[in-house]
């Protein structure tokens, strides 16, 4: 363990006090466009403008077969009325996951906007077509390491993943465009349902919900904060 990490601790000492108020912005239903994608699209937009860091960042929920859920952080590279993509190792463990249960959420925590966007559904994963075109966009030394890395395994230490890189780098040091690996690509989830939230003072937030009804019509809904 490093050193200093009980004088960086004691400062978590204080979390029971933090506390922010909301400013007064408001989101009505008024406010929302008529599809989750389009609001979906103008709040990216808003936390692009605001300079956030990685505003297309969410965080991934899945559970596993047992119902014992992960989530972590992944990157949000397509958005259109099917759904939102993000791009993965299918050997990762939220691969595992999203194998057993074909379900996820997942979470924009604009946390600096008062704002978070919460959605749901069935996943799926995009056709190699798809994930080639966004593949190609990636920096060479990203393609490399989709080669090196088995997602999520146990690996010995940091050595061994610099040694697979280096032979990743090797095996393709003649050709000019890395090949999209076949255990790497996107998955889409298809939301049945996506919140928009603002935050707002008294903690009487603004909850107003996109849901996917049975006959395939959306409606909004406003939930109690
Ligand atoms: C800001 C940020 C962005 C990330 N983006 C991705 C991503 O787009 N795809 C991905 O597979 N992992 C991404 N990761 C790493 C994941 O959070 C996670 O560590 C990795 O996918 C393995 O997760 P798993 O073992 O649950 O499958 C990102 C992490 C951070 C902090």
């Amino acid at each position: 363990m490093a050193a200093g990490w009980m004088d960086r601790s004691q400062r978590t000492d204080d979390l029971a006090r933090m506390r922010v108020a909301y400013p007064a912005a408001a989101l009505e239903e008024a406010d929302l466009a008529g599809t989750w994608h389009e609001q979906l699209a103008g709040w990216l937009g808003d936390a692009l403008a605001a300079g956030l860091p990685e505003p297309n960042a969410m965080v991934l929920a899945t559970a596993d077969a047992g119902g014992l859920p992960s989530s972590r952080t992944v990157l949000a590279k397509g958005l259109d009325p099917r759904g939102v993509v993000f791009y993965t190792n299918f050997t990762s463990a939220k691969m595992r996951d999203l194998d057993a249960t074909a379900f996820a959420a997942a979470t924009f925590p604009w946390i600096a906007l008062h704002r978070q966007v919460h959605l749901r559904g069935p996943v799926g994963v995009i056709t190699p077509e798809e994930s080639a075109t966004y593949w190609k966009t990636r920096p060479r030394g990203a393609q490399l390491g989709a080669w090196a890395s088995a997602q999520s395994a146990v690996v010995p230490d940091r050595r061994a993943l610099d040694v697979a890189l280096e032979q990743a780098t090797a095996r393709f040091a003649d050709v000019e465009q890395v090949p999209l690996p076949p255990h790497w690509g996107g998955v889409r989830i298809s939301p049945v349902s996506v919140e928009f939230w603002q935050g707002r003072p008294n903690r009487m937030h603004d909850r107003l919900r996109y849901r996917l009804a049975e006959d395939g019509d959306w409606a909004v809904q406003r939930l109690a904060p």
